[in-house]
């Protein structure tokens, strides 16, 4: 399983078995990218408690530092090596500290990681933290250490994730891992391999679980949720035709998932996230609709409003589909926030498809999006096949035009708000000021409101009196 190169030598080695005979090792852990990634660290964070080490928010006194990272996008990769540079000034001073790289970066570069960056020791992919604990030990032998096999069956479904930074109040839960789409722009299928559900029965528990500790949100996580479909053994992602009769029978799809969820208690929320325009069913908009704790927000993103860029994205649905779903969701559930992402400047992308998204963006009015410049990523089809032709300044001048829209449509939408009373489930204090508190309402907007003496998981009534692009302000009725 491990791949051991690059013997090392030396009084580092010496100072490091001491601090890990001593028994009080301690874990750095730190996370870039979506929110899969986070999720993921609360793994790492179980898998190595139960190796012996306590978990430290200061780096400066780890034994271990691991950075959990991205790939998405060029500059996600950046920030990286820039943090890693922070930890080659530490490196020089304690050289015994073992430096890790984590997920999807890890995934993309493999052992040339080690190459590139020299202070780093361990290089694990997604699918290989459970192998943690052996990977650490080869580096306490004196070599470096590389797991980047990629698994059909790994949903790391018995594993009770530590929640890191957690505010007691909501959560995350990892439902599917991969993704077998191949979007032609997207690294994501080759960082975290083939898709596959997890067991809907450790999904259930572990939401019991959270609820029973006082959380009250979970979001759900997928890179296409709603391709979620989880049959008897699980294993790699099948369609339903091609189950057999007995399979199909025990079959969970992410419509039954959320409502099995759902039901656990009407004070849960339940969130989710990643929906696809293409694999999104009027099933799931029924079950949202007839469960009040699963809320009305849906994250469908776009990239673009422009059917050819779309086919050349391979994203499998065209502008009218898109549209044909966001009438659906607003027909089934009335009232529903809708957010997307959105990428700017995608090969060969004219000024006629740019304005196309524009024109998407004024039908649907999103309440919130997430917008990015194209990013060539290295192996993908795009790379392959496309020229990345569209230029750096015309990139960001499409995108600032998105972003000035999208801040335009969130204000708007927003403003019609104000007078409204909405449901929010307290998050905690707002950091803009210690006398209020910030929650969410059912589409997903930030709420914040004065303290008085409430706290963080109560749910409570505000009268919106006010508000920003980003924000709504109000108060508790
Ligand atoms: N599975 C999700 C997306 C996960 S990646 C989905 O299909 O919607 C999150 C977002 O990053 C994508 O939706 C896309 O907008 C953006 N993204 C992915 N690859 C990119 C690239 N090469 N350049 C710019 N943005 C990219
Ligand atoms: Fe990437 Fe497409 Fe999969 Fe999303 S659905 S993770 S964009 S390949
Ligand atoms: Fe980034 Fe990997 Fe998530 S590339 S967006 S951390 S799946």
């Amino acid at each position: 399983m491990t791949l051991i190169i690059e013997p090392e030598q030396g009084a580092a080695v010496k100072q490091r078995n001491k601090n890990f005979i001593n028994g009080s090792k301690k874990v750095f852990i730190e996370s870039y990218g979506c929110q899969m990634n986070f999720s993921d660290s609360e793994i790492v964070a179980s898998i190595m408690e139960k190796d012996g080490f306590s978990i430290t928010k200061q780096y400066k006194e780890a034994d271990l530092i691991l950075i959990n990272t991205c790939s998405i996008r060029e500059n996600a990769e950046q920030k990286v090596r820039n943090r890693l540079k922070t930890y080659n000034g530490l490196k020089e001073k304690k050289p015994e500290t073992i430096i890790g790289v984590l997920g999807c970066m890890a995934e993309r570069l493999k052992a040339q990681l080690l190459v590139e960056e020299s202070l780093v020791d361990i290089v694990a992919g997604p699918d290989s933290y459970r192998d943690l604990p052996n990977l650490v030990s080869e580096v306490l032998d004196g070599r470096k250490a590389v797991n980047v096999i990629l698994s059909k069956e790994e949903t790391y479904a018995d594993i009770r994730p530590v929640r890191l930074s957690s505010n007691g109040v909501t959560s995350f839960i990892s439902i599917m891992r991969g993704c077998d789409n191949m979007c032609t722009f997207c690294v994501v299928p080759f960082t975290r391999g083939r898709e596959r559900s997890r067991n809907p029965v450790s999904i259930v528990n572990e939401a019991q679980d959270l609820y029973n500790k006082g959380y009250r949100e979970v979001t759900l996580l997928g890179q296409n949720v709603d391709s979620y479909l989880w049959y008897p053994g699980g294993g790699l992602k099948k369609e339903f035709s091609s189950l057999s009769a007995e399979e199909q029978k025990e079959s969970v799809n992410f419509a039954q998932l959320i409502e099995r969820v759902a039901k656990i208690h009407p004070d849960l929320r339940i969130r989710f996230s990643t929906s696809h325009p293409k694999d999104m069913t009027d099933e799931v908009l029924h079950t949202m609709a007839k469960y009040k704790n699963l809320c009305n927000y849906i994250h469908l993103p776009i990239q673009s409003g422009s059917s050819s860029i779309l086919a050349k994205m391979n994203r499998g649905y065209s502008r009218e589909w898109y549209m044909e779903r966001i009438k659906s969701i607003r027909e089934i559930i009335p009232d529903c926030g809708i957010s997307a992402d959105i990428i700017s400047g995608f090969c060969s992308e004219t000024g006629i498809d740019h304005k196309e998204t524009i024109s998407l963006m004024n039908m649907v009015k999103y309440n919130f999006a997430y917008m990015f410049k194209y990013s060539e990523r290295p192996k993908t089809l795009a790379e392959r096949k496309y020229e990345d032709d569209v230029d750096e300044e015309t990139k960001s001048s499409r995108l600032s035009e998105i972003i000035a829209l999208q801040q335009k449509h969130s204000l708007e939408l927003h403003r019609q708000r104000i007078g409204q009373i909405c449901e929010v489930l307290i998050e905690g204090v707002s950091k803009r000021s210690a006398d209020a508190l910030f929650g969410r309402n059912t589409q997903n907007s930030v709420v914040i409101f004065p303290k008085g003496k409430l706290k963080a998981g109560n749910y409570v009534h505000v009268k919106i009196t006010d508000c920003t692009s980003a924000t709504l302000i109000g108060e508790v009725v």
